[in-house]
């Protein structure tokens, strides 16, 4: 088990969940309700936590799976989201995190990331938004990417999304 996974299961023993119940985010809210919504399908929830993109989505009609530590299911995803996770890995975790990701979409798939910023929050390495648009360079095309206004930290705009298109 890695330091960060522990980590995890500590702050989930003790109750400190500080992102359990926040804001879902504007850009998950769009693909799903705004102009051009996709349709619903297959949806891959990347470190759910609690679930609430889980239930947010089933909610609206997506056949979604849920996986927090916990081994991944192989199929071909339609949708893949990741509201907070990829920004706490170790960069060889991030080279498998992309492999895996890219494994199990389907062609065609969105994936919608929500990620802290490095200094974006206390205790978060976070992400460079140049890294991720490297990570994904290969096999994604970058559709949009903005700051991310439900996860503002009181105005300090520490969040970024990324929403890729897999390669057909
Ligand atoms: C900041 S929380 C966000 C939870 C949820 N996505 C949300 O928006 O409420 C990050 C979650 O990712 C999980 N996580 C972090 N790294 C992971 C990994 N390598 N594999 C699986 N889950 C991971 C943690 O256990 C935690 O539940």
């Amino acid at each position: 088990m890695t330091s960060r996974q522990t980590l995890f299961k500590v702050f989930y023993r003790l109750g400190f969940v500080p992102w359990d119940g926040h804001p879902l985010a504007k850009s998950l809210r769009d693909l799903v309700e705004g102009d051009g919504a996709m349709a619903p399908g297959t949806a891959l929830d990347l470190g759910c936590g609690t679930g609430d993109s889980s239930i947010y989505l089933a909610k609206h009609g997506w056949q979604v799976t849920g996986v927090d530590f916990v081994a991944k299911a192989v199929s071909d995803f339609g949708l893949i989201v990741d509201s907070g996770c990829l920004h706490g890995m170790s960069d060889e975790d991030r080279d498998a995190y992309v492999r895996e990701v890219t494994a199990v979409a389907a062609p065609g798939a969105r994936l919608l990331l929500c990620e802290f910023i490095q200094g974006g929050s206390f205790g978060v390495p976070g992400i460079d938004p140049a890294e991720v648009e490297r990570r994904f360079a290969t096999d994604w095309t970058l559709l949009s990417s903005r700051s991310e206004p439900a996860m503002d930290n009181n105005g300090k705009d520490p969040a970024r999304y990324y929403l890729f298109a897999r390669a057909s």
